[in-house]
C-alpha cells in the first residue's frame, strides 16, 4: 500500500478501437509504477481510460500525462486536450498544438529548410470546385491554368501522388505514365496532392520514436500487416542507422512530437525521409510483434519520468536555434545532423533520462520479461488474434506472434543475464 505521503500521478489513456497496447500499457504500469525518487520519496503513477463528456472550460484536470489515441479525427476529446494543456499544463503525447497544425507537408518544408534530403515534391491546387460560395470567384480571377504533365515528366516517372496531409495510405498512388497521373488527378477530387518523385531504395526503414527512445525497424510496405516488421537487426549499416536515429529525434524535437513514427528510404548511406508525422503510430501487437514489449517499456519509461521528474511540456518551437545551424556553411550535412541532434537530446534531456531510469525504473525491463513470460499475455495475445483474424486462421497467427515475442524473450533474457 501507498503511504499517507507517496505523490500519487494519474495517466490518462485516450482511446480509439484499441485494447491490445492499452491493456499492455495497464498491465506493466499496474507491476512497475510504484518509483522511489531522489531523496527517498514514493511515487505511484497510475492510469485510466478517459471517457468523453461534457466539460466546462475550468474543470479541473486529475491527469498530469494523456497519451491520446483519438484526437486526430475525434474533435470533441482534441479540444478537452487542448484545454488540459493550455490551463493545467498537461504533458501530452502528443499535442494537438503542433500535431494539428504541423502535417506532412509542413514536416516536409521544415526538414528541407534544415537541409535533409527530401524527394523533390511539388504541391498542385485542388482537381475539383471547393464546397464554398467563394470558389468560383476566386478561381476564376486567381488559379493559374497549369501544365500537370509537365511537372510529373519534370519530376519524372514512376512518380508518387499523395495528401499533403496523408496517413494511412489514404489517396496515394504510384503513378507510372500520362494516364495513370489524369486518372489519379482527376480522383483526387477535394484532396489537396503531393507529387513527388520516387526514391529507388534498397531498405525501407520504419522508426518509431517514444521521448528519447527510438527503434529502427526493417519494414516491408508490401508485405500484408502481419509481416510487415521483419526481425532484422543490422539491416542498415552503422552510418545509416545512425542517421535514421538522428533525423526521426530531430524531426520529433523539432514539432515537440513525444510518439511518432517515421519512415525512411534507404540506400546505402544515403537517408531519404519520406513520411515522418503520424500522431497515433501504428503499435499494435498484431504488427510490431517481436518490438511490442519494447514499444511498452519504453511508453511507461517515458510516461513515469516525466510525470515524476515534473518534466513540464513544452509547445514553443524554437525553430531558430535549428534554422542558425542550418545557415552556418562551415558545417557540413554530418556536422549539421550531428548539431541538431545535440539540440533533439537536450530537448528530451536524453542522456538524464537514461541516468533516472537506470537508478529509478531499472526494475522495469524484468517486470517486462515476466509479464510477457505470464498467462496474462498470452491471453492478451489470444484475444487480439481472435478479434483481428477469422476464425480458421486463429491457430496460425496465434502461433506466428506466440513464436516472434517468445523470440524477443529470449533475446531479452540474454541481455538482462549479461547485465545482471
Ligand atoms: N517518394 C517515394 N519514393 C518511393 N516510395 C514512396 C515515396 N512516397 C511514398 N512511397 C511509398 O508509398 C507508401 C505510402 O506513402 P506515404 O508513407 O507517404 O503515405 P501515408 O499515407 O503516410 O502511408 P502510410 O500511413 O502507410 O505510411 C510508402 O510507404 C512507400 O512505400
Ligand atoms: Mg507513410
Amino acid at each position: 500500500m501507498a503511504g499517507a505521503d507517496t505523490t500519487r500521478h494519474l495517466i490518462g489513456l485516450l482511446l480509439g478501437t484499441e485494447e491490445d497496447w492499452p491493456r499492455a500499457f495497464e498491465a506493466v504500469l499496474a507491476r512497475a509504477g510504484r518509483v522511489i525518487a531522489e531523496g527517498g520519496r514514493e511515487h505511484e503513477v497510475a492510469c485510466e481510460r478517459l471517457t468523453v463528456e461534457p466539460f466546462d472550460l475550468t474543470d479541473p484536470v486529475r491527469t498530469g500525462l494523456v497519451i491520446d489515441r483519438l484526437a486526430y479525427w475525434y474533435y470533441h476529446p482534441r479540444e478537452w486536450l487542448k484545454k488540459a494543456s493550455l490551463i493545467d499544463g498537461t504533458y501530452l503525447l502528443n499535442s494537438p498544438f503542433t500535431f494539428q497544425s504541423m502535417e506532412k507537408h509542413s514536416a516536409y518544408c521544415a526538414m528541407l529548410r534544415l537541409g535533409l534530403k527530401i524527394p523533390r515534391t511539388v504541391l498542385v491546387p485542388y482537381k475539383n470546385p471547393l464546397d464554398n460560395a467563394r470558389w468560383a470567384y476566386t478561381s476564376a480571377k486567381y488559379n493559374e491554368p497549369f501544365d500537370l504533365d509537365r511537372i510529373a515528366e519534370d519530376l519524372g516517372y514512376p512518380l508518387y501522388m499523395k495528401p499533403f496531409d496523408g496517413g494511412g495510405w489514404r489517396g496515394v498512388s504510384r503513378i507510372e505514365n500520362r494516364d495513370g497521373l489524369h486518372r489519379a488527378y482527376d480522383e483526387s477530387d477535394r484532396m489537396l496532392m503531393h507529387l513527388q518523385a520516387t526514391v529507388d531504395y534498397e531498405h525501407f526503414a520504419r522508426v518509431l520514436s517514444i521521448g528519447p527512445e527510438t527503434m529502427v525497424m526493417d519494414f516491408h510496405p508490401d508485405q500484408p500487416m502481419h509481416n510487415r516488421y521483419a526481425v532484422s537487426h543490422d539491416f542498415l549499416g552503422p552510418e545509416a542507422g545512425r542517421q535514421c536515429v538522428a533525423i526521426s529525434r530531430v524531426v520529433n524535437a523539432f514539432f515537440r512530437w513525444e510518439f511518432n513514427s517515421a519512415e525512411m528510404l534507404v540506400n546505402g548511406d544515403e537517408v531519404y525521409p519520406i513520411d515522418y508525422a503520424n500522431a497515433c503510430p501504428d503499435v499494435a501487437v498484431t504488427s510490431l510483434h517481436y518490438y511490442f514489449p519494447w514499444a511498452i517499456t519504453a511508453l511507461v519509461r517515458w510516461a513515469v519520468y516525466c510525470l515524476v521528474t515534473g518534466r513540464a511540456a513544452k509547445v514553443d518551437l524554437q525553430t531558430q536555434r535549428y534554422f542558425e545551424i542550418a545557415d552556418d556553411d562551415s558545417l557540413d550535412y554530418d556536422a549539421k545532423l550531428a548539431a541538431y541532434l545535440r539540440l533533439a537530446d537536450e530537448h528530451f534531456e536524453t542522456e538524464r533520462y537514461w541516468e533516472w531510469t537506470a537508478k529509478h525504473l531499472g526494475h522495469l525491463p524484468e517486470v517486462v520479461l515476466d509479464w510477457v513470460n505470464s498467462p496474462d499475455f498470452d491471453q492478451l495475445l489470444v484475444d487480439t488474434v481472435r478479434s483481428t483474424y477469422p476464425p480458421h486462421e486463429h491457430e496460425e497467427f496465434l502461433a506466428h506472434f506466440r513464436g516472434l515475442v517468445g523470440m524477443w524473450a529470449t533475446d531479452q533474457a540474454h541481455v538482462l543475464g549479461a547485465r545482471g
